[in-house]
């Protein structure tokens, strides 16, 4: 009896304070966990991100066409959350390279201390003269998530070229220092293992200065080939994506500079992507950017305000907003996220509808098209809708759901969205046609 005692507390020693300090069994994690991909600076590379909870050696991703030919090793980072338990994972990188455009590659990823199942991808298209097909939505959650399992289904039949993310994850990826943020980037893993998932940041990643969003994503600048999780542009097909982050305009605590730092980027690529032989070839400029600079709520959120701060910019002085900066640059389609519901606007431009006719208010129009897509689902639920919406206020829609882009070719851009309340319904769509894709200072002057 005693002896069995004795047995028994030391079983129970060894397995409650075995985890880590190790006493018997082997506590060293290294599986992988937590795949996604994201896009390269050219169709024929893919970055690969995962994590472990303990540190590897040559993290690795293995790869090829029918077989897993080809190796790349990459790199990894030590990630401390700031939380009080200050858990640490590793995060893994690797760049798979010398890819063939178009094409479906098979992959795993992990060390000689562990490999993931094997993953398969396909890379996008080169050139401009094909028809991307996107996924577009923000704030989406683990809990409540209610657009998961349709963008699980779609990626995997192949149906979207790359995921948009539009801010808002996990609700919040530090929660429970940081376990929510593991817990759904393994519930993404099943579409963003399979499509480029890109992100960008939104005030629910603020947490220890957006150390969990910076660390868990990797999103590379095309044109610097750096990672800057905060701000980025990349092309895919015949369209020009500028992701940024509007919270710069509201954490300053974080530090003025950045604001600075990427509005004056922001002018920078715009010019770049303006310059007559970039602006020919990929006519279409698209911004994401999680708080929108107009929306009809009934919160008391800075897009509910005239003068809102993305729009306007810093309060009093008004510097560095940024519905100028959009419109000098003829920026054609600007999406937001952060408001619970779907609000598309008719062209906007200084509070003043400039439709491109009444019949055919989205051809050829005077000022950029605005579409806020908040509503993929997450545990604070929907926003109520609003009685009286001002004029220049389209559509609103208060249910559960995402949007799909379609970028058909220079001319035509389709966009709907995708209800999951109502069975995958399209509830919207419209199609934005431009001849002519121009700031819109100069359109103005050659039209009137
Ligand atoms: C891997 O196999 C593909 C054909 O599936 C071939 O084109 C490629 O050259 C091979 N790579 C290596 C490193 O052998
Ligand atoms: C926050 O992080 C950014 C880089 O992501 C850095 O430039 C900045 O100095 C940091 N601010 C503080 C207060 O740590
Ligand atoms: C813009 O077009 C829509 C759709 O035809 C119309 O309802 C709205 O009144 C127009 N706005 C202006 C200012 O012309
Ligand atoms: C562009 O796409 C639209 C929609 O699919 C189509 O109607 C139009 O003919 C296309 N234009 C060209 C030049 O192919």
């Amino acid at each position: 009896m005693l002896l069995y005692y004795l047995l028994a507390s030391l079983a129970s020693l060894t397995f409650t304070n075995g985890f880590k300090e190790g006493l018997s069994i082997s506590t060293i994690y290294q599986q992988p966990e937590q795949v996604h991909l994201s896009l390269g600076v050219n169709p024929s590379e893919m970055i690969v991100t995962w994590t472990t909870f303990d540190p590897i050696s040559l993290p690795s991703a293995a790869y090829g066409i029918s077989t897993l030919n080809e190796t790349t090793y990459g790199y990894s980072t030590k990630f401390v959350d700031g939380g009080s338990e200050k858990r640490v994972m590793y995060i893994h990188r690797v760049t798979m390279n010398n890819l063939k455009p178009d094409q479906k590659y098979v992959y795993r990823v992990g060390s000689d201390a562990g490999w993931s199942e094997i993953f398969w991808f396909k890379t996008i298209k080169d050139g401009v003269d094909w028809s991307p097909t996107l996924a577009v939505f923000g704030d989406l959650g683990n809990d409540n998530g209610k657009s998961i399992p349709k963008l699980q289904q779609d990626s995997q039949d192949g149906a979207f070229d790359a995921i948009l993310h539009v801010g808002d994850f996990a609700y919040d990826l530090d929660s429970d220092n940081a376990r929510v943020g593991d817990q759904f980037m393994r519930q993404v893993e099943p579409f963003a293992a399979y499509v480029p998932y890109m992100a960008t940041p939104g005030n629910h990643e603020q947490a220890y200065n957006f150390s969990n969003y910076v660390n868990r994503f990797t999103m590379v600048d095309t044109r610097s080939k750096e990672i800057n999780n905060h701000f980025y542009s990349y092309n895919i097909g015949p369209a020009h994506f500028i992701s940024f982050s509007t919270e710069f305009y509201f954490f300053f605590e974080y530090g003025w500079s950045q604001l600075y730092t990427q509005f004056k980027w922001l002018e920078e690529d715009l010019i770049e992507a303006n310059k007559p032989e970039n602006r020919a070839v990929r006519p279409w400029i698209i911004t994401l950017g999680h708080r929108p600079m107009y929306c009809n709520s009934l919160t008391k959120d800075d897009c509910t305000f005239r003068e809102s701060r993305i729009r306007k910019g810093i309060p009093v002085v008004y510097e560095l907003g940024l519905e100028d900066l959009f419109y000098k640059y003829g920026v054609d389609l600007e999406i937001w996220g952060h408001e619970h519901f779907y609000e598309r606007l008719w062209p906007i431009y200084n509070l003043k509808v400039y439709n491109g006719s009444l019949d055919e208010p989205y051809t050829n129009p005077s000022a950029p098209v605005h579409i806020t897509t908040g509503s993929a689902g997450c545990q604070e639920g929907l926003n109520p809708p609003v009685s009286d919406p001002t004029d220049w206020s389209a559509v609103r829609i208060e249910d559960y759901g995402f949007s799909r882009m379609k970028i058909h070719n220079r001319t035509h851009l389709t966009f709907e969205q995708l209800s999951v309340d109502q069975d995958h319904k399209i509830v919207d769509s419209i199609t934005i046609i431009k001849d002519k894709h121009e700031p819109y200072p100069a359109r103005k002057a050659t039209h009137n």
